[in-house]
């Protein structure tokens, strides 16, 4: 049976838990030739021996220009080519404004939007010599609007959003794809950090037009779409998967509200 990525090679950065591992798992799943990378050497080994024939892990800091040099030559001494880079890896911070620390943004940008200009950059020449690809850049609900206490995380998250849409431009002549994809709130260490039960993160989600947070297969679904070639028409878009969280907001409708026509 041919999968949806039959055959396909493809980098998931941030692949050691999370989103980035079930979007690993699902590629395999659907016949991709997977490399994992991410800081956490242990668990995103284990990932990859667990995927089994088709999968690697290579030690990656998406935020180092070195490391993306040393992780691409692995992918294509072990693949040869490369068709999709999702680029996954990603940082959350919060803090109030005033409490604002330089360091921190060198970090939060490093990551969330330096890494993937940097893999965008070390993919291209494989991707233009094959005259095809397709990047995904993970963004967020907070890369479609603001939220307080999360600035930094939120102007990485933009950013990223803008990069999307100037590399279709600039790379859209050579048959490679560039989107950005918007989780909203997700199941995974960093969406769910404290642990919440169920009923409390039902709580914690009830403004969500579908009144819960999402799973990490959610997103990881959304990714395989853009990654295949069923999105062969579709570049410089944004795929909001957030149970509808940055589509507006919830009135309250309160007795004796205007109901029609207001005089
Ligand atoms: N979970 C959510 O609610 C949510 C919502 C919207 C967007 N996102 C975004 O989705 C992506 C995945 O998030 P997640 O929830 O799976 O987070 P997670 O914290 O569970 O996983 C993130 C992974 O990125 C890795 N990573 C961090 N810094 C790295 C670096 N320098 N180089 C390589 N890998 C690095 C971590 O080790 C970890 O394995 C992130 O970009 C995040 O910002 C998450």
């Amino acid at each position: 049976m041919h999968g949806r990525l039959e055959g396909k090679v493809c980098i998931i950065t941030g692949a050691a838990r999370g989103m980035g591992e079930a979007t690993a798992r699902l590629f395999a799943s659907e016949g991709a030739n997977v490399a994992l990378g991410d800081v956490m050497v242990s668990e995103g080994t284990s990932v990859a021996e667990d995927i089994g024939g088709n999968a690697f892990f290579q030690k990656l800091d998406v935020s180092d220009d070195e490391s993306w040099k040393s992780f691409v030559e692995v992918v294509i001494s072990k693949f040869g080519t490369i068709d999709v880079l999702i680029n996954n890896a990603g940082l959350v911070h919060f803090t109030p404004i005033e409490h604002f620390n330089p360091d921190d943004a060198e970090k939060i940008l490093g990551v969330n939007t330096v890494g993937p200009m940097l893999g965008a950059k070390h993919v291209t020449p494989f991707m233009k010599a094959a005259q095809k690809g397709s990047i995904v850049n993970i963004s967020s609900v907070d890369g479609l609007r603001g939220c307080n206490g999360l600035t930094l995380y939120t102007a990485s998250k933009w950013a990223l959003r803008g990069l999307t849409k100037s590399l279709a431009y600039e790379l859209g002549t050579s048959g490679i794809r560039v989107n950005s994809l918007h989780p909203g709130g997700v199941n995974t260490p960093m969406g769910n950090a404290r642990g919440l039960p169920a009923d409390q993160l039902a709580h914690a989600f009830c403004r969500v037009p579908l009144q819960r947070i999402g799973e990490p297969n959610e997103i990881a679904n959304a990714s395989l779409f853009l990654a295949s070639d069923e999105a062969s028409y579709i570049t410089g878009a944004e795929l909001a998967v957030d149970g509808g969280w940055g589509a507006g907001y919830y009135q309250p409708v309160l007795p004796g509200a205007p109901d029609g026509l207001t005089p």
